[in-house]
């Protein structure tokens, strides 16, 4: 079959289409980014591509997404939107969309999207299936390894949301069952794949210390809304549906004795995460520029009104201005930026919001 995968540079895709192409099909993907083998050019945000990537396309499986919080309506939900109308006026026999457990009982902002995406292709008309599937490996190991230590020698503590139940899949292992249930046709309904065992976050986040070699203990920290209350009440997981692949203990091992760095970063090392901060510093820098410049103008029409000194009035002010409001506008600067702290990566513990690494 001629195949078109949208992600599938990221981290689950990077196991699909190696899955997709050794059963013998011909796999196209997707992707913003130049000299991907077997890469087409498109972009779902702007539908740039879409109707010429589809051209003898039988099957497509959608897993493109962002981490990107603003990005989520124009991405997750138009771009899924647009991809499935292009997809449905080329004839596409079975589109496969992938979507998360729990996305219809827990209300965060992203789960949100992803349901508004999943009724887009629904209603476009395409033959599709929907799989849900639980957290990979792979985001719960750079969760945790991103969380800020506390302490030193045996005082040193992770804290963390400890009663959440969490269910994690290996990506290589979704991918592979994926790749077979895409065979199968449309079913038209929502499937769903879950990881080999449910425990609890404190567990998982035990098991993880101990295969890392780290000397910390975990204590809890109730941080967290919708997801954290979501997952302690078990709306995350789908025991019916446990995959008995490889767990998160052999995960972590197996990776630590291979060298590899957790597959997603939470410290926006990605080109477009460093763009984006470098774009918000230069905003940051004109909204300053312009507020010396209308404040040092206000003073200098103030002065220009007073008894004596019009000109070099004006001057000096303008001079004394810039000075503190280039001080002052570091701080705002910090805030532009929105740094991602210890919140929000307890709160990304769970959700998808994270950045791999490259
Ligand atoms: N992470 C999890 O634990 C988890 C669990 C269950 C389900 N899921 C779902 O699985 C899917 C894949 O997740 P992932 O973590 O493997 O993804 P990822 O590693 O974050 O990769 C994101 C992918 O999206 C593509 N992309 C981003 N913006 C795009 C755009 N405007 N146009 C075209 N492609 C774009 C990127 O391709 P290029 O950069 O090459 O353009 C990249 O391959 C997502 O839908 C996610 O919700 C994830």
């Amino acid at each position: 079959m001629r195949v078109l995968v949208t992600g599938g540079t990221g981290v689950i895709g990077s196991f699909l289409v190696p899955a997709l192409r050794s059963r013998g099909h011909e796999v196209l993907v997707l992707t913003r980014r130049e000299g991907v083998y077997g890469g087409i050019a498109g972009d779902i945000s702007t539908g740039a591509g879409l109707e010429e990537a589809m051209a003898g396309v039988q099957l497509v499986v959608h897993l493109a997404s962002t981490q990107d919080r603003k990005q989520w309506q124009d991405l997750d939900v138009g771009g899924t939107a647009r991809l499935a109308a292009a997809a449905r006026r080329a004839g596409v026999r079975h589109f496969v969309y992938v979507s998360i457990i729990g996305v219809d009982r827990i209300a965060y902002a992203y789960y949100r999207a992803k349901l508004e995406a999943e009724a887009q292709v629904r209603q476009s008309g395409v033959p599709f299936t929907i799989i849900r599937i639980s957290q990979f490996h792979e985001l719960l190991d750079s969760a945790l390894a991103a969380l800020p230590r506390i302490g030193l020698g045996r005082f040193a503590r992770l804290p963390l949301p400890t009663r959440m139940l969490v269910q994690p899949i290996a990506a290589a292992d979704a991918a592979n069952v994926l790749a077979e249930r895409t065979e199968y046709g449309p079913s038209g309904k929502i499937e769903t794949l879950a990881g080999p065992e449910v425990r609890t976050s404190g567990e998982f986040a035990e098991t993880w210390l101990e295969e890392t070699g780290r000397t910390a203990k975990v204590a809890d920290l109730a941080l967290g809304g919708a997801l954290r209350h979501g997952f302690e009440r078990g709306l995350g997981i789908s025991r019916d549906h446990a995959w008995p692949g490889q767990t998160f203990a052999e995960f972590v091992r197996e990776r630590v004795a291979e060298g590899r760095p957790p597959a997603y970063d939470l410290r926006g090392s990605r080109p477009e995460a460093k763009e984006a901060k470098k774009t918000a510093r230069a905003e940051a820098r004109a909204a300053r520029r312009t507020a010396t410049q209308e404040k040092a103008a206000k003073r200098g029409s103030a002065v220009s009104q007073g008894p004596t000194a019009e000109g070099t009035a004006g001057g000096t002010a303008a001079e004394g201005t810039t000075t503190t409001d280039g001080t002052a506008a570091t701080g705002m600067s910090a805030k532009t930026v929105a740094p991602s702290g210890p919140v929000s990566r307890l709160r990304s513990l769970l959700g998808k919001p994270f950045r791999k690494s490259r």
